[in-house]
């Protein structure tokens, strides 16, 4: 194995209830994940993170656990989970699995016995359970607001109150507490032993709360996920978990990792989650929330570095996930997305594709509300319940709904223009973008320059326009309206979309990766 396949690993993101359903009940699966393996390796990433397929009455579609080592039966059962581990592994690709430490559900055990034996017995010491303040306690204990809108705090029927930084239905453990962490220490080591090369760690930033769980005052609310540590976000405390957690994963073989889904307020932050004892990778929320702006991106391409490099830490690049508008819709064409996908992956480090990006899939944004399934996220950012429409069942044959995702219809609509999308319909079509992410990441296995170290050589280009060597190759991305001459830019090796008949100009919106 290379030693830190995590460095420069293409990862792709799975989000098993949109992905593949195998049973025809309209949900994906993992045994439809099983099936879809070798279209993976085909593709040409590395690894494969899963999101969750555990236990859960899916208040927030599975990132509410209710039992850690329990297969949720609409997803399947332990031995599908084991299998797509072990068939993964057949075809090279490694699997990371979704872990969820800050919260349980208010279905997992400990909690409800936490309901059942009331004030001050110990169970409840496992989660933030506070009295309320107020003459008879009718308050919430401080005026934290949760990340969907509205109290952090639930009032339960003995008068108590108890801590969720998302759902209701999403407790918030208490990780001063001894039990919470030889729990999850166990559970890492659940998944280790099943094979698993890796955790994705949910909330990453919040485990960790100030003591005394201090008020925040209302106008810092409005900071929220933003620009500064937070009494429940971003605590030193969290590096302590880490820690312990880094020890459990060198203890296996095969070089497992923990990638940190930390919001933290500056890539200087976030590269506090990837130290040599911590760590292995942070996702660069920096770089995605970067716009299609030229100097914008190579300020965030710079800053990711430049904080990453003292830590010894890869840097990571990713576009979209299951919680943001895709970047396709988000960037305002199929052409800046297709360029945005080159400029990523001719970066150092590690870069995530998230499931249909391949595709060169929209957000979908006309779901009917009746069909939505999401809490609202992201309130403070003002995308107020957008996930769904990233979340759309993936097409892949067919000229009719559920286009190959299933037998038995989709849990969420997909629209008409997904038969032109299809993995069928751009399966060997020169020109579509399933192809174009194909022969990318081809040509990033051939020429490991293109992911490998921790800088960028930036040459001169006109404004609006990126261009960085990466070892022998040269990419050049034109972020303006207009064509630009770029002198040898005709010795192309890719190109994210038509160009011109005269090969050194690059067109607007285009990336071009050439030798030179
Ligand atoms: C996940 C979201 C989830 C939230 C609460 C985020 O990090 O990516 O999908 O709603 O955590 O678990």
């Amino acid at each position: 194995t290379r030693s830190g396949w995590w460095r420069d690993a293409v990862i792709y993101q799975v989000y098993p209830r949109s992905f593949a359903d195998s049973n025809g009940d309209g949900m994906g699966d993992l045994a439809g994940i099983r099936g879809r393996l070798p279209y993976l390796k085909e593709l040409g990433v590395d690894a494969v993170w899963l999101s969750p397929f555990y236990a859960s009455p899916q208040a927030d579609a599975g990132y509410d656990v209710a039992d850690y080592r329990a297969i949720d039966p609409m997803f399947g059962t332990l031995h599908d989970a084991d299998a797509v581990i072990r068939e993964a592994h057949a075809l090279g690709l490694r699997i990371i699995v979704d872990l969820v430490p800050n919260h349980c559900s208010d279905q997992h055990e400990w909690f409800k016995q936490a309901l059942r034996e009331g004030p001050g017995t110990p169970l409840r010491e496992r989660f933030h359970f506070r009295p309320g303040k107020g003459e008879s306690g009718e308050q919430p204990p401080n005026d934290w607001e949760s990340i969907f809108g509205g109290p952090a705090w639930t009032r339960v029927a003995d008068g108590e109150w108890y801590l969720h930084l998302f759902a209701p239905e999403q407790p918030d453990f208490n990780w001063e507490h001894p039990a919470v962490q030889d729990e999850f220490r166990s559970v890492l080591r659940f998944w280790l032993d099943l094979g698993v090369d890796g955790f994705r760690i949910d909330v990453a930033h919040g485990l960790v709360k100030a003591a005394g769980l201090p008020d925040l005052g209302r106008d810092e609310q409005l900071k929220l996920l933003g620009n500064q540590v937070l009494p429940f976000f971003d605590q030193d405390g969290v590096h302590e978990i880490y820690r312990s957690w880094r020890k459990v994963l060198d203890e296996y073989a095969g070089e497992r990792i923990g990638v940190a889904e930390a919001w933290a307020p500056s890539v200087a932050r976030t590269a506090l989650y990837v130290r040599r004892d911590e760590l292995h990778q942070a996702f660069n929320f920096h770089y995605l929330t970067t716009g299609w702006d030229a100097a914008a991106l190579r300020a965030a391409v710079d800053e990711s570095l430049d904080a990453m490099r003292p830590v010894g830490a890869p840097t990571t690049w990713v576009l979209s996930n299951h919680d943001v508008v895709r970047h396709r819709t988000r960037f305002g064409s199929l052409a800046r997305a297709r360029a945005a996908a080159l400029l990523m992956l001719a970066l150092p480090g590690s870069a995530y594709v998230y499931q249909g990006e391949e595709l060169g899939l929209p957000e979908v944004t006309d779901l009917p509300d009746e069909v939505r399934q999401d809490p609202s996220f992201f309130k403070a950012n003002g995308q107020d319940g957008l996930r769904d429409g990233c979340r759309v069942p993936i097409p892949w044959s067919g000229d009719t709904a559920p286009y190959g995702f299933g037998e038995g219809g989709s849990w969420l609509p997909q629209p008409a223009e997904w038969a032109g999308l299809s993995v069928e319909a751009q399966t060997g079509d020169p020109e579509s973008t399933l192809e174009l992410y194909r022969a990318a990441l081809r040509i990033r296995r051939e020429h490991p320059d293109l992911g490998a170290g921790d800088a960028v050589e930036w040459l001169e280009a006109p404004e609006g326009v990126l261009a960085f060597r990466r070892g022998a190759f040269v990419c050049t991305v034109n972020m303006t309206e207009e064509d630009v001459r770029i002198p040898g830019a005709g010795s192309v090796l890719l190109a994210s979309g038509e160009l011109r008949s005269d090969p050194d100009v690059v067109p607007a919106d285009t990336a071009v990766w050439w030798q030179g």
